[in-house]
Parts: structure tokens; sequence; C-alpha cells
């Protein structure tokens, strides 16, 4: 599986995904301002992994403070938490990271500088490790609704490449292959970046699973022809009545898996989960530059001058979401916010295949 990111001696090392699937070219930032360029321009991306390069942003930046005490140290701070939390609106994992990290430094509040540094550091290597576990652990929940046979659709990228490793939305499907299933997997293009061409074909071919792409108006047509058993996508936001926000497209999936009576599961990791918005049409999206329309690799392949609207995402209600697949179990999005409430029952909500 290949690498995304890692923090090697005070640098932070990202595959340029930008560049994908023609050149595999890592790109070292030194400084935490090209950290956020990076997240930004979409070196790195995907809701898991933007987070742990914030954190990571974060723990480089920190290492240039001068500070002589812990208030000092959180107000030099501040700036750099900004910088991070301005790249990117929707996706909550970079706040979630932000929040965590201001949770850590607040209860060592009373050692050195030098310590807080550490901390820092360790932190930041902590959640990439942790991401991989609880991808691991999505991929063991979601892949018992998996058949032998299935053949799954996905759309945008929620690989290992938008995470710490394994994937999100693709770990079900790599534990059902790593049970012996036979699986095939569908990868919608996704207009307007490609990031099912460029990066989910491309790192599925990598562990040879087998995966076919599609345009993303041909997921009906092959739905009609009965052709599609399941589909999994992944979250920049999952919020607290179920609704989720992903890659734009993702909506009128699950649509039509509505209509054709296709499950549709979405992989949410508790870290893309925001239990303090009610509902989707609070989710702040992401709008990105024309050209991202107008242009393919520097192509241009619309007139000079037209009106562009280029959201980067749009919310799928839970009414059409079958399940959330979480690294404690599958949930009915409508039960998901249960899931802050510590004395829950889980195991009586959690979700289960028909047998
Ligand atoms: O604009 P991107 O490429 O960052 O969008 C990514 C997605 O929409 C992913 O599906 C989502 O972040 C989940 S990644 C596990």
């Amino acid at each position: 599986m290949v690498k995304t990111i890692e923090m090697v001696n005070g640098v932070v090392r990202m595959l340029d995904q930008s560049r994908l699937p023609l050149e595999v070219r890592y790109i070292e930032c030194t400084d935490y301002r090209m950290v956020a360029e990076g997240i930004k321009r979409l070196w790195i991306r995907g809701a898991p992994a933007i987070g742990i390069a914030a954190a990571m942003g974060i723990a480089i930046g920190a290492q240039g403070i001068r500070a002589s005490g812990f208030r000092e140290f959180m107000d030099s701070l501040e700036p750099i938490f900004e910088t991070m939390l301005s790249t990117r609106p929707t996706a909550v994992n970079i706040q979630w990271a932000v929040d965590r990290i201001k949770r850590g430094l607040n209860e060592r509040s009373d050692e050195p500088v030098e310590n807080l540094k550490r901390f820092l550091v360790e932190e930041a290597n902590r959640m990439l490790q942790e991401d991989i576990e609880v991808n691991r652990a999505i991929g063991r929940w979601g892949a018992e609704f998996i058949k032998d046979g299935d053949t799954i659709i996905t759309h945008c990228n929620a690989g290992s490449l938008a995470t710490g490793g394994y994937g999100t939305a693709t770990a079900p499907i790599r534990v059902a292959v790593e049970e012996g299933k036979r699986i095939h997997v569908i990868a919608d293009e996704t207009r307007p970046v490609l990031q099912g061409a460029r990066l989910t074909a491309w790192e599925l071919m990598q562990d040879d699973i087998p995966v076919t792409l599609i345009t993303d108006n041909t997921a009906g047509a092959l739905m009609q022809r009965g052709e599609i058993d399941l589909a999994i996508v992944g979250t920049d936001r999952t919020v607290a009545n179920g609704d989720v926000a992903n890659k734009i497209g993702t909506y009128s999936l699950a649509i039509l898996c509505k209509e054709h009576g296709i499950p549709f599961f979405v992989a949410a990791p508790l870290s893309s989960i925001d239990f303090s918005i009610p509902s989707g049409q609070y989710i702040p999206i992401e709008e990105r530059s024309p050209e991202e329309v107008t242009t393919v690799f520097g192509c241009r392949v619309a007139p000079e001058g037209v009106k562009v609207r280029n959201l980067a995402f749009d919310v799928t209600p839970a009414r059409y979401i079958t399940g959330i697949i979480t690294e404690r179990g599958v949930f009915r999005p409508e039960d998901i916010h249960r899931l802050q409430d510590p004395s829950a029952d889980i195991e009586a909500l959690r979700l289960r295949p028909e047998r």
C-alpha cells in the first residue's frame, strides 16, 4: 500500500496526489505554511489525511516557537491553528485535529515548553497510527455486509491515499478481499478533479483489487442492468442527524441507489463525525476555482468567460443511507448521534446484515 504522509525529523513528506497517476512524487514540507499550501492545492486530500497533515504541520510549526511558558506558547500557536483551519472548510477532520491537540496541550499546562513541542510531534504520529487502526476496524465491520461475488460502486477516493493508510470506503472491500471474497469495484471517475480515475483506480490496481472505471453518468445505467450490488462512499463530515457531506455527486449516487434498491453505505471514522451540527444544511460547502471545470489537465474544454458553479461537496440526507460504518460498528444514520452518549447500548444499536 502506498504511503500518503509521514513526518521525519521535522519534515512532513507527502505524496503529491495532484500528479498521480502520471508521476509518483513526494513533496517535503519543511514549514507549516507549505503543509497548509499542500492541503489547499490538493497535494494531499481526503478528510482523514488532511486532519493528519494539519496535525503534522502544527507539530513542525511549533518547533520554531520561542516562548517562556504555556500561555505564551499557546498564543504563538494560534496563527498556526488558524492557518490550518482556513485551508479547506468542509472536512471536519482539521477542526477535530486542532481540538484534540488543544485538549492535549491544556492537560499539560504545567509542563515546560520543550515537553509541549515533543507532545505535538508524538500526537501527530499517534493520529496517523490510530487512523490506520480505525480504518481496519471500519473494514471488519463493513465487510460483514459484503457477499462473495459482489460488485461495489464507490465515488471519489476514500482509499489509503485519503487516510493514514488502508482507507475508509475501501477498507471493507480490502477486508472482504482478504477473506477470500471475489469482489469487483466500480470507480466513478469523479469530475472535476477525477479522484476516482486518478487515485481510486490507481491504488486498487496497485493492490490487485479488480476495478472498472466509469464516467459519473454511467452509474445509473449499470444499476438498471443489475450490475451493481452495493455502494460504499466516504465522508468529509457526517452530522448528528446522519446527513453526510461527501464529494460532489455522492447525493446523485445515493438517489440512484434508492431508486434501484441498492444498499448505500457511508464509511465514517468518528473523526469525521461532527455531533455539534444538527443537520446537513449547516455544513460549510467548499466552492473551488472555475478552472477545475473549464480545463482538463491545463487544456481548456469550455468557452472563455462561461459562468461556472464548482461545489466540491454535496450533502446526502440520512434517508438515503442504509448504514454508517464506523470503527465502533455499523449504525442507522438516525442512531449515529447516540455514539456520543456514554450510556448508550452500542451493541443493541448495531446494524447487522440479514443472513
Ligand atoms: O476534495 P477531496 O479529494 O479532498 O474530497 C475527498 C472526499 O470527498 C472523500 O470521499 C472524503 O474525504 C472521505 S476520505 C476517507
